[in-house]
């Protein structure tokens, strides 16, 4: 066995051991009881002078136990979490992140998987820090705390800047945080960022949220990814459904993604406010459509710019509101669950629900849907709504192809059930096929009014007729 290696690392981490020059590896092999106990007594020296000297280099750790924090939830942990993170930030650190934001390295808050008790919002004491995680624990509410009020609040709301350079922009950049359960045990939210830059909510269970369990407001790029939001813990079919409150997510900012989240219990999934953000990988059962819920309710009427892809709608659908710019694709709708147009100003503009699958139970719901009580859409424009396919729904499209059998002049093809709008069809291919021989009738399109198309033929004439019909070319095309 030879120490030397691991000796000589101990002295270049410790300043402040003093290890004599007797201190050999062949001495460790005692040969008088009294030499033994001394090297004992010199190796513990050692392994203690070890310990706290360990202590000081991860002290980018800030444990919030050690500030009196109380993991069992019995008392009130709000100062203790608050100095532990007000001495996480209190050293001036080098910066590269954007200006007027410091850069503290990464330093971790750390929750201990602890249970805290807080009666006021977990929060920095200055704006315009960065490069921070919260992580590993859960936080509750308690019964004094006010519903305006987030249980981790990224806001410089009341805060100062702490550095004399002044970014009025962005008030953080780059705050992780993780692996955290928020229990708002009914009394307001879960975590408010607003003009924070680069946030990362990762692995977080937020619940009992009385307002919104996520509000995102301003600010970039907020990350919220494989987590769980629900008002109520339940997983499914929970008798009080139908009076669930609140909105897990809202986005009301640009540039942000909601990845592999599931939401379980709110009357709206996500809100959204802001323009390109982008929604994937999301599970709705939040609150049924029947139930007055909505999965995802898309409130930018005239610049969407939004895009779902591969989510899971189940119960519960999508509301847009004059969509200008939304993509809907790879996204599955269960239990008669759709998709709501919801006329403003009746604009629909660059619309793409393609590659959908729906699941209903028979009782002839449509798969898209348009709201028109504000008025008609009348400016519509470059709306595909085509290969969605369906299973005990009513399949609904922008794209069609009828065929019909006849024998006479006049042939028409109604293309209403199937039609999204009930006019606007913008182009019409049509074919006139007969087994009749010698016979070469000319034929036109006369009529499309009403998604019903009129063919007439000079002559009378035994065949069938086959028209496709589009209402999603542009009208610039
Ligand atoms: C809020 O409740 C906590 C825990 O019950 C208590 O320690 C704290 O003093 C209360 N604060 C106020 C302002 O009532
Ligand atoms: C088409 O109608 C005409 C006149 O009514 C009739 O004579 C003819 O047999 C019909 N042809 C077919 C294929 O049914
Ligand atoms: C097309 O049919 C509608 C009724 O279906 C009618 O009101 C309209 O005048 C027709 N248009 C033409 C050009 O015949």
């Amino acid at each position: 066995m030879n120490l030397l290696p691991l000796i000589s690392f101990f002295i270049l981490l410790t300043n402040h051991v003093h290890i004599g020059s007797s201190f050999r590896p062949n001495h460790l092999i005692p040969d008088r009881t009294h030499d033994y106990d001394l090297q004992i007594r010199k190796l513990q020296q050692l392994k203690s002078s070890l310990s706290q000297t360990n202590l000081v280099l991860s002290s980018r750790l800030y444990g919030v136990t050690s500030y009196g924090a109380d993991p069992t939830g019995k008392t009130d942990s709000t100062d203790a979490i608050l100095s532990a993170i007000a001495d996480a930030v209190a050293e001036e650190r080098d910066g590269i992140l954007m200006e007027g934001i410091m850069n503290h390295g990464g330093v971790q808050i750390s929750l201990e998987g602890g249970i805290y008790m807080i009666s006021r919002p977990v929060k920095f004491p200055v704006a315009g820090v960065g490069n921070i995680v919260i992580s590993g624990g859960t936080l509750r509410a308690s019964e004094n705390f006010t519903n305006d009020n987030y249980l981790i609040d990224l806001s410089s709301s009341s805060s100062t800047s702490s550095s004399s350079s002044i970014n009025t922009e962005y008030t953080y950049e780059y705050i992780t945080l993780r692996d955290l359960m928020l229990d708002c045990n009914y009394h307001g939210g879960g975590i408010r960022a607003i003009n924070a830059l680069r946030t990362s909510i990762d692995n977080c269970y937020i619940t009992h949220f009385t307002t919104n369990g996520i509000l995102v407001q301003g600010g970039h790029e907020t990350y919220i990814r494989n987590s769980f939001l629900g008002q109520h813990i339940t997983a499914g079919g929970n008798p009080h459904e139908r009076s669930f409150t609140g909105t897990a997510i809202n986005l009301a900012g640009n540039d942000n993604a909601v990845t592999d989240v599931v939401i379980f219990s709110a009357a709206t999934g996500i809100l959204v406010s802001g323009q390109a953000n982008v929604i994937t990988g999301v599970h709705c059962y939040n609150k049924a459509t029947g139930f007055g819920g909505t999965g995802v309710y898309l409130k930018l009427p005239g610049l969407t710019q939004t895009r779902i892809v591969n989510s899971y709608f189940d119960y519960t659908g999508i509301v847009t509101e004059d969509p200008v710019q939304l993509h809907v694709s790879g996204c599955f709708f269960l239990g008669d669950a759709f998709i709501v147009l919801k006329s403003i100003r009746g604009v629909v503009n660059g619309v793409n629900i393609v590659d959908n699958m729906f699941s209903g139970s028979n009782k002839g719901v449509d798969i898209v849907q348009l709201d028109q009580r504000n008025g008609a859409f009348n400016n519509i424009d470059q709306v595909v709504v085509n290969n969605n396919n369906v299973k005990g729904m009513n399949l609904k499209s922008t794209v069609a192809t009828g065929v019909i059998q006849g024998n006479g002049t006049f042939w028409t093809v109604d293309f209403n059930r199937i039609l999204l709008f009930s006019r606007h069809i913008k182009s019409v291919q049509y074919t006139l096929m007969t087994s009749e021989s010698n016979v070469f009738p000319k034929y036109v399109l006369r009529n499309i009014s009403n998604n019903k198309v009129l063919i007439e033929s000079d002559i009378a004439v035994a065949g069938s007729i086959s028209v496709t019909v589009d209402q999603g070319l542009s009208k610039h095309s």
